[in-house]
């Protein structure tokens, strides 16, 4: 499979450049949003959902500082989360590759849409009380760009800041496709044997360009990029399987349920997987700390 750039500025011409350094996204998760897959209401089109929206939405008040706060929302996306926040009083900028995001992103009127690349961003140092990354670590299968991206989030965010960074664990596509019985298709079954040992996604089922994350991955991102070891929280939780099985109502009980469940189960070594995301939060070291500069 083709792969995304490394830590050089890219030298295709299929790809879109980023406005912020000469960084290109892959041609693949452009057009795969663009002409394929509408980001806009995967949040509230059905149960998962539903369920990740909500969930991420309970993690994320934990953890951020308080309104009117900076957030920088990098991969932000059509500004699902970015309205939110701006709703609660947060001043939010978006930083997001797609054009076709931004303009969605910019219809909410209300917080700032720019043109990015998370491995390169035009903000300036310590400029975000907080970074969120919900989207572009799962897109970057080189993991030199996801500590180039990582990295960039220490650079702009001020010493004691959050960041928040989601991934796709590794299972996530077996738990899905066997919720829904795929699984027994033999050609499924194949490409979900091999996806467990690569972690990078076989787009023949699916989705696009991305890599799906070990637990192991998660931390070794945070390392390479000299940040501190984050928290590891399960967004969607145990009863995942039961609402992508489509095989049950989408009933607001069982959404409620698969709620309760996450919340048992968020920071449960055994159970973190099981989740189609997990949330990494990390604070960086404020200056006088005994790590801090
Ligand atoms: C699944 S969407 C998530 C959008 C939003 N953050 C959310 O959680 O609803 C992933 C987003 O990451 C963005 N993305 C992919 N690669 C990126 C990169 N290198 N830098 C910044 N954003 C990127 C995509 O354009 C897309 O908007």
């Amino acid at each position: 499979m083709e792969t995304t750039q490394t830590t050089q500025p890219a030298q295709s011409t299929d790809a879109e450049t980023s406005a912020a350094a000469g960084f290109s996204l892959h041609a693949r998760i452009e057009e795969f949003y663009t002409a394929r897959y509408d980001e806009v209401d995967r949040l509230s089109r059905d149960a998962v959902g539903r369920l990740e929206g909500e969930r991420t939405r309970e993690i994320l008040t934990r953890f951020l500082p308080a309104a009117p706060a900076r957030v920088l929302d990098v991969g932000g996306g059509p500004g699902v989360y970015a309205a939110w926040l701006a709703g609660l009083g947060y001043r939010v900028t978006v930083v997001e590759p797609v054009a076709r995001h931004r303009e969605q992103a910019a219809a909410h009127g209300t917080f700032a849409v720019e043109d990015g690349d998370a491995r390169a961003l035009a903000q300036a140092d310590a400029s975000a009380d907080a970074v969120l990354l919900l989207g572009p670590l799962y897109h970057l299968v080189d993991p030199a760009d996801r500590a180039r991206a990582l990295a960039e989030a220490r650079r702009v965010v001020r010493p004691g800041g959050l960041i928040a960074a989601a991934f796709i664990t590794r299972p996530a596509p077996l738990v899905d496709l066997c919720a829904q019985l795929r699984v027994n298709d033999d050609d499924v079954y194949e490409r979900l044997r091999r996806l467990e040992e690569t972690g990078v996604n076989d787009e023949e089922t699916g989705f696009t360009v991305a890599h799906f994350h070990r637990e192991a991955e998660i931390l070794a991102d945070f390392a390479a990029a000299g940040l501190p070891r984050p928290r590891l929280l399960g967004i969607e939780g145990p009863l995942l399987p039961l609402l992508a099985s489509r095989l049950v109502e989408d009933r607001p009980e069982y959404v409620e349920a698969a709620l309760r469940a996450a919340r048992l189960a968020e920071e449960h070594p055994e159970l973190l997987s099981i989740s189609g995301h997990v949330l990494a939060v990390a604070q960086t070291v404020p200056h006088g700390a005994p790590d801090g500069r």
